[in-house]
């Protein structure tokens, strides 16, 4: 049974409000604290802005009294444990933690002797002892690990996935000491099914750098040889079925679009950077694969301009129905998308471009492209209809009967008026 604690979560995105129902669930008092003033009212009227957690859940936790979402770092007096899920995203390339550093001046005022404060953002290795560590300490005149314990936890969470969550994924715990390790690791195994203890928390941070920098790398291998088969006239699709009937040794990744969200384009340049910073070398597989990744939105265009070639029409004013906006499947998460990169090109091209994405906020497109559900009209009316993410709620053979021509990043279509990528 949990021992009931006092735990605040700074930031209720996509990692913090997930992580803050999963606290509820275990019995802790959660306070949930985020600076956007907008989601906290959301929250506090029981609604979701995170796909995987329902508006039912939420007001489940408001009802029960165990869960408080404020923009006040105050109603976290004296927590027992801090768990920090803030962004960290990329600022002209370069890791930008300065969301880490604002949380972490915002809490200190709040921290008491014994307490445990843990990072889980994704960041470069030695963020928690060289950063965060050395902050708290100043702010609040006491010493991690003897008078408060710290430690970090990487977020594994995949939003969309209906078979991996929080509960059901392994979770890397690591301390500062061996106190904050215990800590750090008796906390999340009130949460999760299975913790695992690694030996520092530069050793932690670094496996989340190695998953989805393993993770981009053999993206942007598949995406290469995509490429390079199209222009040999092999199907890729059916060359990665076969390869992946190996049982060993092989693991299967797609083709698509190019990489976006909030992981994969800017995790591994955390890493490039710090092994630059510390020891002046170039990360090759990492800037190969951005590379790679980067120009798939240009390939995906070239792919449109041979096919309306072969029907003898330009991109030029040609009718595009776009579908799919966000990065990834059944997701509203614009962020990196690589859609985003294809409409600009598109609108370069001087296409006539409509979105079909009813997941995605009205007001969260660029305003150069057109809006529409997926209707007849609108598949009959176009020129080519590209599938850039297939998100569920789409009925893909209703496209196809309706369809001139398809050109399917995501390999949910078949028909004769189907290119895939
Ligand atoms: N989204 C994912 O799938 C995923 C998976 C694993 C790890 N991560 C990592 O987890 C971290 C958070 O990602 P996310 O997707 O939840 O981001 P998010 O943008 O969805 O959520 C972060 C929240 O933090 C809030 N915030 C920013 N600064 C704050 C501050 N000083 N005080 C309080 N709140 C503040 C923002 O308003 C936002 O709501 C990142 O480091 C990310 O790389 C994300």
């Amino acid at each position: 049974m949990t021992r009931s604690q006092n735990v605040a979560i700074v930031g209720q995105g996509y990692v913090g409000l997930p992580l803050a129902m999963c606290g509820v669930a275990a019995g802790h008092h959660v306070v949930g604290i985020d600076s956007d003033e907008r989601k906290v009212a959301g929250l506090r009227d029981g609604v979701s802005h995170v796909e995987d957690i329902t508006d039912a859940l939420v007001a489940d936790a408001l009802a029960g009294g165990r869960y408080r979402p404020t923009s006040s770092y105050d109603d976290a007096a004296g927590f027992d444990v801090a768990v920090i899920t803030v962004p960290t995203p990329l600022q002209d390339g370069l890791p930008d933690v300065s969301h880490i550093e604002t949380a972490v001046r915002q809490l200190a005022p709040q921290l008491r002797r014994g307490a445990l404060v843990v990072l889980e953002s994704t960041t470069y290795p030695g963020t928690t002892d060289e950063m965060v560590a050395p902050l708290l300490a100043e702010l609040t005149g006491l010493s991690a690990g003897a008078d408060f314990l710290l430690g970090y936890s990487p977020e594994r969470i995949d939003p969309g996935n209906p078979q991996w969550h929080i509960g059901n994924t392994p979770k890397i715990v690591s301390g500062i000491d061996a106190r904050s390790l215990a800590a750090v690791d008796e906390f999340y195994s009130g949460l999760v099914d299975v913790t695992v203890p690694v030996a520092s928390t530069r050793q932690a941070e670094l496996a989340k750098l190695l998953e989805n920098t393993f993770r981009h790398i053999n993206i942007a291998l598949v995406n290469e040889i995509a490429v390079f088969a199209h222009q040999m006239d092999i199907d890729i699709w059916g060359t990665i079925d076969a390869a992946a009937t190996k049982p060993y040794g092989f693991m299967k990744f797609v083709p698509g679009p190019g990489v976006g969200g909030h992981c994969l384009p800017v995790d591994p340049s955390y890493l490039s950077w710090q092994v630059r910073r510390t020891l002046g070398r170039s990360s090759r597989f990492i800037e190969l694969a951005n590379d790679v990744n980067n120009h798939m939105p240009d390939y995906v265009v070239q792919r449109l301009i041979e096919g309306l070639n072969r029907r003898e029409k330009s991109l030029r004013g040609s009718r595009i129905v776009v579908l799919g906006a966000s990065y990834k499947r059944n997701s509203a998460d614009l962020r990196e998308s690589p859609t985003i990169r294809i409409l600009e090109l598109l609108k370069q091209f001087d296409a006539v471009v409509t979105v079909v994405d009813p997941l995605v906020a009205a007001d969260a497109l660029p305003a150069h492209v057109a809006r529409a559900d997926l209707t007849e009209s609108v598949v009959r009316g176009a020129d080519a209809v590209l599938i850039a993410v297939a998100h569920e709620v789409f009925d893909f053979d209703f496209v196809q009967r309706h369809a001139a021509y398809i050109l399917d990043t995501q390999r949910v279509t078949d028909g004769p008026a189907t290119d895939l990528l």
